[in-house]
């Protein structure tokens, strides 16, 4: 089967491995892809908003099954348009993908749904904000309704800071549209888990958890990012995976069957794990990045099949490979996640693969022949053990062989999977 990959991060180069290690897979394209993934597959550079065209491509090139990665193309419809056309989709209806492109949309399912969430109100104005903002105690979250790049979600220590929060958002519209309106949300404090499922919109089957390290610096310091590193599997307790199970993925997929939802594809629950119980911070409708990066190669089993499977509205059983951990860890450009700067020259050997550690390209470009930072996270180092504590040595050693001018990396990834016993199954 040929299976065309939509995106060009690393997320998608994580999907291309896996699909190119993939059986049933012959050939993997990717639109618009990079040019390190132009070295592993049909890259085809084109707009993935020409949705006529992605068709037309995927027709051409005989592709059975279109596995679509980042958040943008399923918000704005894509699957729809390739279904239409005869094709395979592996992502969610535009519907559907409103549980991460709203996230006004999302609170209002999980109200409905009775999935445990924080308590939370609707803004649309400095005033709003700061009225509602008396029922509320300090930290204050104030969130932006759409999509914005993952940096829409402002924690304020004080009124002072929510106040220019607020004023960002509503008057300096620094998103836009996707601020039109924004959550103000009670502050969950605990720890985070990224709880990803296949699913055709009715049942479900869990992939291995994952931990994200959202900050930029060590020690949780510094501001969000997309993700600076991640590592999976993340062991729970038996009670606690009850749990989830019976208070959030159950109610989250009878509310979906009952709304009509089309969904086919992966479902991100970013759950706090807080004293009374998992609470939902987002949905995603897409597979997490890095999290993709780091869940995909430990699957036992054949992503081809197990995407054509959900495309075809079947939810598969998978397998693990027993005693696997993989890591990874990101290098991002100087000035990332505000500002990141482009062009530095890449140093060392990135085609390094022992198989077992390797890079995927997240924000790169070939510049003559020498690769060059294209993006704010640049380069995904990973490791593959039969631990974390291996994983993440493996996932560093890696990293080691590559550099830039201000390149920025944590140097904590793992490190509290390692420590606890988050690491052993339990
Ligand atoms: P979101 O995009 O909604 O997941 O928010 C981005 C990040 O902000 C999350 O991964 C959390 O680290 C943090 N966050 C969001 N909402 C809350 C909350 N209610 N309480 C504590 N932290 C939060
Ligand atoms: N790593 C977080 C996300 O993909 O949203």
């Amino acid at each position: 089967m040929k299976v065309l990959v939509i995106g060009q991060g690393g997320r998608e180069h994580a999907l291309v491995r896996a699909l190119r290690l993939s059986a049933s897979v012959s050939q993997v394209h990717v639109l618009p892809g990079s040019d390190a993934m132009a070295r592993e597959a049909v890259r085809h550079v084109a707009d993935w908003r020409d949705f006529k065209n992605v068709a037309k491509i995927a027709e051409d090139n005989g592709v059975e099954l279109v596995v679509i990665g980042p958040d943008d193309p399923v918000a704005e419809g894509l699957a729809d348009a390739l279904r239409e056309a005869g094709l395979l989709v592996f992502g969610p209806s535009r519907a559907a993908a409103q549980l991460e492109a709203s996230k006004v949309f999302a609170k209002r399912f999980m109200t409905s749904a009775g999935v445990p969430t924080a308590r939370f109100h609707e803004v649309d104005s400095v005033d709003a904000t700061l009225a509602a903002a008396g029922s509320y105690r300090a930290p204050y979250v104030l969130k932006a309704d759409g999509l914005a790049a993952g940096k829409g979600v402002f924690i304020c220590k004080d009124l002072k800071e929510l106040e220019g929060a607020a004023r960002a958002v509503f008057e300096e519209r620094i998103f836009g549209e996707a601020g039109d309106i924004a959550l103000l949300e009670e502050f969950s404090p605990g720890y985070e888990i990224s709880c990803l499922v296949l699913t055709n919109g009715e049942s479900w089957e869990p992939l291995v958890l994952a931990a994200d390290h959202k900050r930029l610096r060590d020690g949780d310091d510094g501001p969000n990012t997309g993700g600076m590193g991640t590592v999976a599997p993340y062991w729970i307790d038996l009670a606690l995976q009850k749990r989830i199970d019976a208070e959030v993925l159950l109610p989250t997929f009878r509310r979906m069957k009952e709304m009509n939802l089309l969904y086919r594809g992966v479902l991100y629950v970013g759950l706090m794990i807080t004293e009374q119980g998992p609470s939902v911070l987002e949905f995603n409708a897409r597979f997490g990045d890095p999290e993709a990066q780091v869940v995909l190669p430990l699957l036992d089993g054949d992503w081809g099949l197990a995407f054509r499977d959900v495309a075809a509205g079947r939810v598969p059983r998978l397998a693990w490979k027993p005693s696997s951990a993989a890591a990874c860890v990101i290098l991002a450009a100087e000035g990332y996640p505000e500002a990141p700067k482009k062009g530095a020259r890449i140093e060392g050997d990135l085609a390094r693969d022992s198989g077992d550690s390797y890079f995927l390209h997240a924000g790169t470009a070939l510049d003559g022949d020498s690769w060059a930072v294209n993006g704010g996270r640049v380069l995904n180092a990973i490791g593959l053990g039969r631990d974390a504590r291996e994983a993440v040595a493996r996932a560093y050693e890696q990293a080691a062989l590559a550099n830039w001018t201000g390149r920025q990396m944590r140097t904590d990834i793992g490190a509290r999977v390692v420590a606890s016993s988050a690491e052993a199954p339990p």
